[in-house]
């Protein structure tokens, strides 16, 4: 998600670091194996909310029965209408020439209850025509499994809370690889764990679970368990016909120091342990950062808990979780700056206070300093995974098809990844947000993050070009982000 949650402390604080307009895109061609893609999610873009056996999931009933939470009480009922119009979206992927499209199987359309007992073969058959159609062009489907669309009956049950959810969502990714599998090299298992869990720390987002600092950890460690359960079900029924390769899509801005004291050094080394060492070091290590455990059981304890709000892993679940990810899927949209901050008053828990670091999103000048950082980062500290990028755009309130701003956005991303290409940096692939405008969540139609233009008011759905359809094309067929490469 873009910026759109709470902990951050807006101060003046100085920015170190090369200012944007010092910076030169980097002038070297993309190598052949490089990919590039274009991204959706099911509850973003499908519509066809109740149709041909769906059921309703968190989001449907979220939008229906809280509008007021979501601006222009807007809700994904229709949305780009892609449940209708898929083949329109392959053709324009195809005009774009990238090699893979990230879309999200919705789990209530494959399973209206979410459980496996009952398969709906009429949303088998969806995902089924738009791999067939994505292979007939050679687009590399890259599939997520949930992009926060959990079956409402689920959540009846207490969702991510439930300590079956695990089992779940093993039977639900079974289903899937059993049904496309043959076709999908790259799996993801769920889109951003951490916004994936806001919803039980909130009333203002589905499900609107509201127990801050307590819902979020626990939904969190069921969903590692969850990840953890369906690479198995892979790796032990499927992993030799298939030979796919499984991760988490982690949200995350590289968060630099606001300045080189010691202090603010570990204020940022511990921002990025608690927003992506809370969900990869479990994949890679098998448990929660040290600091994490630390400071949350300190505040738990001070807070008059008798246990930490942040649970622990047994010894065989940390074997279970510990080596399931077999490369590593990265959206980023900024970069942030920390400081040491004293330690905020106990009082009501929140991951916020658990961290006590004050953040703030960098100004234009300084927005896309974290992005080979953070490359560097993940690098260093999970042995060097194979990077892909999985979401990066820039969300405008225009409706303007020129879209400099976009383009300028993406140069400069882009770039920054190639730069730690450049450095020995193993980044596989870059994935935009979005290939068209779509429902952003509880901003609604109002921020639009498309390369395509979709008229919300015609029942067309209408798709036309943004200049940066053209520009993005430029840079598929050409590897390069300038007129001219040097290599
Ligand atoms: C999410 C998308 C969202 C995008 C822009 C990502 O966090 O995965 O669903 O639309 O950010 O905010």
């Amino acid at each position: 998600m873009y910026s759109s949650f709470g902990k951050l402390v807006f101060l003046a604080l100085l920015q170190i670091n090369l200012a944007d307009n010092d910076y030169k895109i980097n002038d070297k061609s993309f190598p052949d194996n490089f990919i590039f893609g274009a991204a959706t999610a099911a509850y973003q873009i499908e519509g066809g909310w109740n149709e041909d056996g769906k059921g309703e999931n968190i989001w449907d009933r979220f939008t229906h029965e809280y509008p007021q939470y979501i601006l222009n009480e807007d809700t994904g009922d229709i949305a780009c209408d892609s449940y209708h119009k898929y083949e329109e979206d392959v053709e324009k992927l195809t005009y774009l020439g990238v090699n893979h499209y990230r879309f999200s199987i919705s789990w209530s359309r494959v399973l209206p209850n979410g459980f496996s007992d009952n398969i709906n073969q009429k949303g088998i058959a969806y995902y089924k025509n738009l791999i067939a159609k994505l292979k007939a062009n050679n687009i590399e489907p890259l599939v997520t499994l949930y992009h926060w669309d959990l079956p409402q009956t689920l959540q009846d049950y207490g969702g991510f809370h439930n300590d079956s959810f695990n089992q779940w969502f093993a039977d639900y990714a079974r289903v899937c690889f059993e049904n496309f599998g043959k076709d999908i090299k790259y799996w993801i298992t769920f889109n951003e764990p951490k916004y994936a869990c806001t919803g039980y720390g909130t009333a203002t987002f589905a499900p609107g679970v509201n127990m801050p600092g307590v819902g979020e950890y626990k939904c969190m460690h069921n969903l590692l368990k969850a990840h953890a359960a369906a690479y198995h079900v892979y790796q032990d029924e499927f992993k030799t016909d298939q030979n796919g390769k499984l991760a988490i899509a982690n949200s995350i801005s590289g968060c630099l120091p606001a300045t080189n004291k010691t202090e603010d050094v570990e204020a940022a080394n511990r921002e990025m342990e608690f927003t992506l060492g809370w969900i990869s070091n479990p994949l890679f290590y098998g448990d929660y950062p040290e600091i994490m455990k630390s400071r949350v059981a300190y505040r738990s304890e001070l807070e008059g808990f008798t246990e930490s709000r942040l649970p622990t892993f047994t010894e065989d679940e940390k074997a279970f979780i510990k080596g399931t990810s077999d490369y590593f899927a990265v959206n980023t949209y900024s970069t942030t700056f920390a400081a040491a901050a004293s330690e905020p008053e106990i009082g009501a828990p929140s991951i916020a206070s658990d961290c006590g670091v004050e953040v703030q999103y960098a100004d234009d000048d300084h927005k896309f300093d974290g992005m080979t950082y953070l490359m560097e980062w993940v690098t260093e500290h999970y042995n060097k995974p194979a990077i892909i990028i999985t979401e990066n755009g820039l969300g405008l309130s225009s409706n303007s098809l020129e879209d400099e701003e976009r383009i300028h956005f993406i140069k400069n991303s882009m770039s920054r990844f190639k730069d730690a290409l450049d450095k020995g940096i193993n980044v596989f692939g870059y994935t935009t947000w979005s290939l068209m405008d779509n429902f952003e969540w509880t901003q609604g139609y109002s921020k639009k993050f498309g390369l395509y233009h979709i008229d919300f008011n015609s029942p067309n759905r209408t798709r036309t070009a943004k200049a940066s359809v053209e520009w993005y094309r430029n840079v598929i067929k050409t590897r390069c982000l300038l007129d001219k490469c040097e290599s």
